[in-house]
């Protein structure tokens, strides 16, 4: 049984373009519930440590920079097998690459700065709701 839950962020480009409210409708209209949400400027250490993942990647220092560039909003979803539904949601990385209707098509700019970031597994999303949320505000 997969999770009925997700963790997803509008990243700082988005939630600084005034398109946070846009996405947010957007997934509700898809069938996503917001159960848990935040706005918060990331420290670069909260930045590194939640894409730790991908200290060794080119990209890295680029990636952290922006997250803790401007206000992000920390998101739960709740739909069923919620985290594979949220990836098809947002698109590929890249937004030229994006199908038509997703989020990084409709709403990003680049691929380093593509609107939304959303759990890829249903372990990440345990962490990462973690990472943002006591275990009480995940329900
Ligand atoms: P996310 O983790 O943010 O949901 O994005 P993702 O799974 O689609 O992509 P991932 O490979 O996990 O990369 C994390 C984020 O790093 C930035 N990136 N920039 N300039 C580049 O080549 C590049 N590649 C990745 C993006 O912001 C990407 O979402
Ligand atoms: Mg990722």
């Amino acid at each position: 049984m997969s999770l009925d839950y997700t963790f997803s962020i509008i990243k700082p480009d988005a939630f600084n373009a005034g398109k946070a409210g846009k996405i947010i409708g957007h997934l509700e209209a898809e069938g996503f519930k917001l159960t848990a949400a935040r706005v918060i400027l990331l420290t670069r250490r909260q930045a590194e440590e939640f894409y730790a993942v991908h200290r060794a990647r080119p990209f890295y220092g680029e990636l952290v920079e922006f997250m803790s560039s401007a206000l992000c909003m920390p998101f739960v979803l709740q739909k069923t097998n919620a985290v594979n539904a949220l990836r098809d949601a947002i698109g590929a990385t890249d937004p030229a690459e994006a199908a038509e209707g997703t989020v990084r098509r409709l709403f990003a700019e680049s691929k380093g700065r593509n609107a939304i970031h959303a759990s890829d597994s249903d372990e990440n999303a345990i962490r990462e709701s973690r990472f943002f949320f006591a275990g009480s505000e995940v329900v």
